[in-house]
C-alpha cells in the first residue's frame, strides 16, 4: 500500500506488534520499498512505516539536500527533519502505532540521527547503519536512555570511522544508550549488519516475535 499522503509518499505495513513499529529510512537513490525485507527480518511482527525521501538529487530520492558528498545543507536538513517528525506524528495517529524505532541506512541513518538530536520524542530509539555526524555543531538534546545501535564499516570510503565515533560520542553525551560496532566492511549493507541489528533489536526496543 503506497500512498501520497501525510506529506511523504510512503508504505505502511500493519503488523501484530503495532505498539513498537519500525520507521524505515532508505539510502540515497532508494525508495520506500527498499528496506521492507530488512525490517521484516529485524523485527518480525512489527508494523513497518517507510517513507520515501522528498528530495531528488538527479532523480535519486534523499531525505535532505547536500552540497557535496558528506557536506550537508544543514538548513535544509533541519527543515526536512521537522517535516519527517510531522509525518511520523501524523502516521502514528492515522495507523494507531506507537513511537517507532528508526532503522536507517546511509542517508536514512543520517536523518535518523538528526531526528534524534532535534526531535527525540519522534523515536523510541534507532539502528543507524553507516551514519555520519549530521551537524558541524551537535544541537543540545536530551536522549535520556534512548537505545541507539550504530553500525560502521572500517573500510567505508564515505564515512571515516572517526566521524561515526564522534556521532556515537555526541549521542551518548546527550544521554542515549549507545552501542557502536565497527565491522570489517565498506559502506554497503552486509550480512553482519543484519545479524547485529537482529540481535540488538531482540534484546532492547522491540520484543522478538519468535
Ligand atoms: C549522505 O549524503 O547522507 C551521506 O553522504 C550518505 C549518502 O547518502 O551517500
Amino acid at each position: 500500500m503506497t500512498q501520497d499522503t501525510l506529506g511523504f509518499i510512503h508504505h505502511f505495513e500493519p503488523g501484530p506488534d503495532a505498539a513498537r513499529p519500525l520507521l524505515l529510512l532508505h539510502g540515497t537513490g532508494g525508495n520506500e520499498l527498499d528496506l521492507l525485507p530488512l525490517g521484516r527480518i529485524v523485527a518480525p511482527g512489527a508494523a513497518l512505516l517507510s517513507p520515501r525521501g522528498a528530495v531528488s538529487e538527479n532523480g535519486m530520492p534523499r531525505f535532505f539536500r547536500r552540497l557535496a558528498e558528506g557536506v550537508f545543507d544543514e538548513a535544509d536538513l533541519r527543515r526536512r527533519t521537522a517535516d519527517l517528525a510531522g509525518f511520523v506524528a501524523a502516521a502514528r495517529n492515522r495507523y494507531g502505532i506507537g513511537a517507532p524505532l528508526a532503522l536507517g541506512f546511509s542517508n536514512g541513518a543520517n536523518i535518523a540521527a538528526s531526528l534524534l538530536m532535534l526531535r527525540p520524542e519522534a523515536l523510541a530509539g534507532a539502528v543507524l547503519i553507516r551514519p555520519m555526524v549530521p551537524f558541524a555543531e551537535a544541537p543540545a538534546a536530551d536522549l535520556a536512555g534512548k537505545p541507539v545501535l550504530i553500525l560502521s564499516g572500517a573500510m567505508d570510503p564515505i564515512v571515516p570511522v572517526e566521524n561515526a565515533s564522534r556521532l556515537a560520542d555526541q549521542l551518548a553525551a546527550a544521554g542515549a544508550a549507545v552501542e557502536h560496532r565497527i565491522l570489517p566492511t565498506g559502506h554497503g549493507l552486509s550480512q553482519a549488519d543484519i545479524n547485529l541489528a537482529v540481535d540488538w533489536t531482540r534484546g532492547r526496543a522491540l520484543p522478538s516475535a519468535a
